[in-house]
């Protein structure tokens, strides 16, 4: 049982293999956090604190004040001064409510969340239902709390219904809520901007409030939901850390409070700057859902517990399946395609060995640069004249997969789609609406425009063996009003339209079951858990120059594992040497290419064969393998990690040397997931070590020259 309740039903304890969380009710009506951390049985209970300028209750004195306590959740008006995870305003304006515990249920599996997406449970996962009731508005809330043994994850999300008399609004909806009484600790979050995603930022928590998020409807390359809290001595092995994550796509809000006390207060939910949810006398609303796990042995532990639920409980299961080698043809083509040279690539592609070619943007419409077509989703009969299904079936004779570009949620003002329903784009009426990429955001929030997308996808690939879809997504959100709903519910809008992506999403997998979907938005502009769980693996990034992917597929391995992770080899421009060095920095994830093969040199494309099928031989030690970083290239001239197979028998190690690499020798990497008493035989030298010399460490040399990498995979002598 990972969920007990203790001490006369007061105290709740979840316990993950390695880990446990712990709160308990206080005077019969608070929630007070006890403890999260490694496994423990005992705890210390709640004792009554005082505060100066504490707020308090008559009855129970001024050693009882939520600010001076750990509140498991907090509301907005009752005596905690900090950072509050819900204010709900209801019939008297203030916003203030008073939550107060009033019984729990214990269930298997998990409470699904609905139209959102959320983790599948373990076999052995249980969840945590805990209500409260504010009296005066007469509204319900549901806390849940399902634990992950297997990965050391708990997740948390909320209900709210209005069991009350009048309307009230949802203003701010955090659901998670961690309140650690110490303050000498790290924050790590991931910022970054379009062609530039997920750098690593590690800081020392000052006093005040941080905080990152998005308030663009979409999760954003600028920072991702993905954040963590460690000692300030932490490192890859070593040292207390938390993370924690958000299993959706939109607008979100991280904050980590130091307080005066030095206590720290962590949060993650919706950005309340784009969000307000009204809801009528039985209503009720659905947070989305938020992870977390810790780990007392270092961030690599985190990283990898997160790998691990990742792939279990978010990727869908066709993901742990080998993911095609694609060939991609926006960096060879751009808007510049058709179905003759389409056919010479699926030829010559399938030839060279690849699994698929991915007919990107330009197939659809008026769609000759990024001006025109979004939305007209069917085949321009200029590029196509014997429309899609034959071209698709021409393109299947060579021997090759098909995939196909989409970007569902968009439109351009110059299209059929828009001339002929203007409002069905978001914009605030009387208002011109912003463009951004010469485009604007359909409202997904409307059924009627998701049921057009369905229609119409629907006839546009009836019969068309499709067996990818890139989904793609390209400007974030402004003016956002939808022409449907009434004025006191456009603060619901952003949340609504998510939710009909989701919908939109969860229809393309059911419709189409035998295509499997990459996520895109103009690169990791939604590298989220949200969607995650409708593809196989998202576009890391526009960005293919192998010194800056470096950076920014080390930021994303931080929080998400390498089968997410779609890297392609661009153009290396009839170098070799940059090749090779583009096909090992790929090698960190899901590989692909997105060149022109019919103008590369034979020599080239005869390497681009060999390294796919080296590939072939690799690629499940990424998609399964866990992950040690040895040298992170925010630090180090060079960047080194291995992945190692679960039984260990499997060992990839590369260093990728950055463009100030030194010629000498790395520090003494090592692998410490090695088998000590194996023998491992490097397969591409011969070269052979023990696992006691691996894991005391190899220093390899560093060449000092450009587009340098290295590779050894080291397998097991049976
Ligand atoms: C942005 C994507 O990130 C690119 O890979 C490409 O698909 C373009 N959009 C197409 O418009």
């Amino acid at each position: 049982m990972s969920i007990k309740v203790t001490n006369k039903n007061k105290r709740f304890v979840l316990n993950t293999k390695n880990t446990t969380y712990a709160f308990e009710v206080f005077k019969g009506h608070y929630l007070i956090h006890n403890y999260y951390g490694r496994t423990k049985q005992r705890f210390q209970g709640v004792k009554p604190r005082s505060l100066s300028f504490g707020a308090y209750e008559a009855q129970y004195g001024k050693r009882y004040s939520p600010d001076a306590h750990s509140m498991e959740i907090s509301f907005y008006g009752s005596g905690d001064f900090r950072d509050t995870s819900l204010r709900i305003c209801g019939k008297d304006g203030t916003g203030v409510t008073d939550f107060r515990y009033k019984s729990f249920r214990i269930f298997e599996g998990r409470h699904k969340i609905d139209g959102l997406p959320c983790a599948r449970p373990d076999a052995d996962s249980e969840t945590l239902e805990i209500h409260l009731r504010d009296k005066l508005s007469g509204c319900d809330l549901y806390l849940y709390y399902t634990v992950f043994p297997e990965s050391d994850v708990i997740s948390r999300h909320m209900v709210i219904e209005n069991n009350g008399k009048h309307t009230v609004r949802i203003d701010r909806c955090r659901p998670i809520e961690l309140c650690l009484e110490r303050g000498d600790l790290d924050m790590i979050t991931l910022w970054g901007a379009w062609n530039n995603e997920s750098n690593y930022q590690r800081v020392p928590l000052h006093h005040g409030v941080q905080s990152v998020g998005s308030r663009r409807g979409a999760s954003s390359h600028q920072y991702n939901p993905f954040m963590a809290i460690c000692e300030h001595s932490a490192t890859e092995e070593k040292g207390e850390a938390y993370g924690f994550n958000f299993v959706y796509s939109g607008s979100f809000q991280n904050s980590v409070e130091l307080d005066g006390k030095n206590r720290t207060k962590v949060q993650m939910g919706l950005c309340p700057d784009d969000f307000a949810y009204t809801l009528e006398v039985g209503e009720r609303f659905e947070s989305p859902e938020a992870v977390m796990t810790y780990s007392p042995s270092g961030l690599g532990q985190m990283t990898r517990n997160f790998h691990n639920f990742v792939r279990k409980n978010i990727m869908p299961a066709v993901s742990h399946k080998p993911h095609p080698v694609v060939l991609n043809t926006w960096e060879a083509c751009y808007f510049n395609i058709d179905e003759q040279k389409l056919l010479q690539f699926a030829k010559k592609g399938a030839e060279m060995g690849f699994d698929m070619l991915v007919m990107d943007d330009g197939w659809f419409g008026e769609r000759h640069n990024d001006k025109a077509g979004l939305g007209d989703w069917y085949e321009n009969r200029e590029k196509f004249p014997n429309g899609l299904a034959a071209f698709v079936r021409e393109v299947k004779k060579q021997g090759i997969q098909f995939g196909i570009w989409v970007e569902p949620e968009m439109v351009n003002p110059n299209s059929e789609l828009y001339r002929a329903h203007p409002d069905w784009a978001l914009h605030v009426a009387g208002r011109e609406p912003l463009l951004s990429r010469n485009q604007l955001v359909l409202d997904m929030s409307r059924d009627d425009v998701i049921e057009y997308l369905m229609n119409i996808f629907d006839k546009t690939f009836d019969g068309v063996d499709l067996d990818y879809f890139k989904w793609d997504m390209n400007r974030h959100l402004s003016n956002v009003g939808s022409a449907l709903l009434p004025p006191e519910r456009q603060g619901e809008v952003s949340f609504r339209h998510i939710k009909g992506v989701y919908r939109l999403l969860d229809w393309f997998t059911k419709r189409f079951p035998n295509a499997v979907i990459e996520t895109c938005s103009g690169g990791g502009g939604r590298y989220d858990l949200g969607m995650m769980q409708y593809g196989i693996q998202i576009w890391t990034s526009d960005n293919t120059n192998p010194y800056r992917r470096t950076m920014i597929q080390s930021g994303a391995i931080t929080a998400y594992p390498a089968l997410t992770m779609s890297c392609h080899v661009s153009n290396p421009k009839e170098d070799m040497r940059s090749l090779d060095y583009r096909y090992k920095v790929a090698l960190e994830g899901m590989l692909g290419y997105e060149l022109n093969i019919l103008e590369m040199s034979d020599e080239i494309n005869a390497e681009i064969s060999r390294q796919i099928a080296e590939y072939r031989t690799l690629e499940h030690v990424m998609r399964e393998g866990d992950f040690f970083r040895l040298a992170a290239p925010e630090k180090e001239t060079y960047s080194a990690y291995y992945y190692a197979t679960p039984d260990r028998s499997e060992l990839l190690l590369t260093l990728v040397e950055k463009k100030d690499c030194k010629a000498g020798t790395s520090k003494p990497l090592k692998l410490k997931a090695a088998k000590q008493d194996a023998v491992y035989t490097d397969v591409f030298s011969g070269e052979r070590y023990t696992g006691k010399e691996l894991a005391s460490g190899l220093t390899l040399s560093l060449t000092g020259e450009a587009d340098s990498a290295k590779l050894l995979y080291l397998k097991e002598n049976q």
